[in-house]
């Protein structure tokens, strides 16, 4: 039973969030709606919690519209479609994303992450819904021949079924929208997102121990784990550590929302568009670890290791394209961002008590 009833009257754009109570979802359904838009959400809390539509609440006000299911389900799917007669765009985040399980579980990626854009995209075409936005990544570039990397840069093989998912996947979107024109897409590649909103209503739920950097660090420093691990200091960088384009989440979501609003508008070049969501700077590790330790105070405790097998060097964007032709440019800089991450955690922490 889906939640929409004939007494829902949409005043405004209606917008499908896939995946909108994971991380980047959540923070760009908040932006949405602070926009003016309505959201239905569609996830199925493989890797969220219900009670992120309570945050979002309590920032913007307002409840999404939410349904659970699994988007692989495609007689569910085109049901859901049947009923949200008028959405104006699809936004789609909902994928498995751990690089390290992608290798050690290949067909749940690519049956997951591909199946998921198929039946979308399957959706788009016989319900004529015109406008989608597609998470993609950095990891299409691998370690790029040149920095910053620009969106012209080729793909280099991927070192993980889940870099390959995101390959293919803009692969097929590219293959569609050139049979059906009336269709439009944009590939947003994030680079590294982090941080919170600065409610620390929202933020980074990972599960289990985070493989991602700045989880694990904001993770050690209340206590839940003993030392961070910084792979590998010999690097052919300023100091040995890897570098990488951390971008708040609040700057990421908020680029969402030019896309859909230049798609919506018609000003796109292309009726596929890919554009860099970084913010043009690198940071080492170790320049992480130290602008954490100075915006929150806490003395982090680390250790160098070895390096993790499959990271690049050093990536980071060229934002030029990004910034002249969709318009966006990140804001929010770093120490401000791990606190906004340094204070979210704190806030799960508290609730968890
Ligand atoms: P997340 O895991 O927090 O959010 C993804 C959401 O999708 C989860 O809530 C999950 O429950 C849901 N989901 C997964 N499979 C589903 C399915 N079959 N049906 C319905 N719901 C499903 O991840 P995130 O960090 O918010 O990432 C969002 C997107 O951005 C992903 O596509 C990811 O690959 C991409 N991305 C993320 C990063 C990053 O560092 N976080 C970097 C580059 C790209
Ligand atoms: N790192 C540590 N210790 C940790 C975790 C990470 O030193 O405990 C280092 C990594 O070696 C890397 C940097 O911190 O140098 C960032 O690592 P993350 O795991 O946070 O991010 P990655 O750059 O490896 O990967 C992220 C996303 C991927 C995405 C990729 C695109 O997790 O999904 O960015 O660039 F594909």
């Amino acid at each position: 039973m889906l939640n929409f009833t004939k007494k829902d009257v949409l005043k405004n754009k209606l917008v499908l969030v896939t995946g909108g109570t994971g991380y980047i979802g959540s923070h760009t359904t908040v932006e949405l709606m602070n926009e003016g838009y309505d959201v239905v959400i569609i996830d199925n809390l493989s890797n969220s919690e219900k009670s992120v539509l309570d945050g979002i609440a309590g920032i913007t006000g307002r409840k999404p519209y939410f349904e659970q299911f699994d988007i692989c389900d495609r007689e569910k799917l085109e049901n859901f479609f049947k009923i949200y007669k008028r959405l104006d765009a699809i936004i789609h985040f909902a994928a498995y994303k751990a690089v390290g399980e992608s290798v050690e579980k290949p067909l749940m990626y690519y049956q997951n992450n591909l199946t998921t854009l198929m039946n979308l995209l399957h959706g788009m075409v016989h319900f004529n819904i015109p406008n989608f936005v597609f998470s993609s990544s950095a990891t299409v570039y691998g370690q790029p021949d040149k920095l910053p990397v620009t969106e012209e840069a080729p793909f280099k093989p991927a070192d993980s079924p889940y870099g390959n998912t995101k390959q293919i996947a803009e692969e097929i979107i590219r293959d569609t929208v050139k049979v059906n024109p009336q269709i439009k897409a944009i590939s947003l590649r994030y680079f590294n997102p982090i941080g919170a909103h600065p409610s620390a209503l929202i933020g980074e739920l990972p599960r289990g121990v985070p493989n991602n950097l700045v989880p694990f660090i904001t993770q050690t420093a209340i206590g839940i784990r003993d030392e961070l691990k910084v792979f590998g200091d010999d690097y052919d960088t300023p100091d040995g550590t890897a570098v990488r384009d951390y971008i708040n989440v609040v700057d990421l979501a908020k680029a969402h929302v030019v896309s859909i609003k230049r798609m919506i508008e018609k000003r796109g070049k292309s009726n596929l568009e890919v554009f860099n969501l970084g913010t043009g700077k690198g940071s080492s590790v170790m320049e992480i670890v130290k602008a954490f330790e100075k915006a929150s105070g806490v003395k982090l405790n680390y250790k160098i290791v070895g390096r993790r097998i499959g990271d690049v060097e050093s990536v980071y964007s060229d934002t030029k394209y990004a910034n002249d032709e969709l318009g966006w440019k990140a804001e929010i800089g770093l120490e401000e961002t791990l606190l906004s991450a340094w204070n979210w955690e704190k806030n799960v922490r508290a609730k968890k008590k």
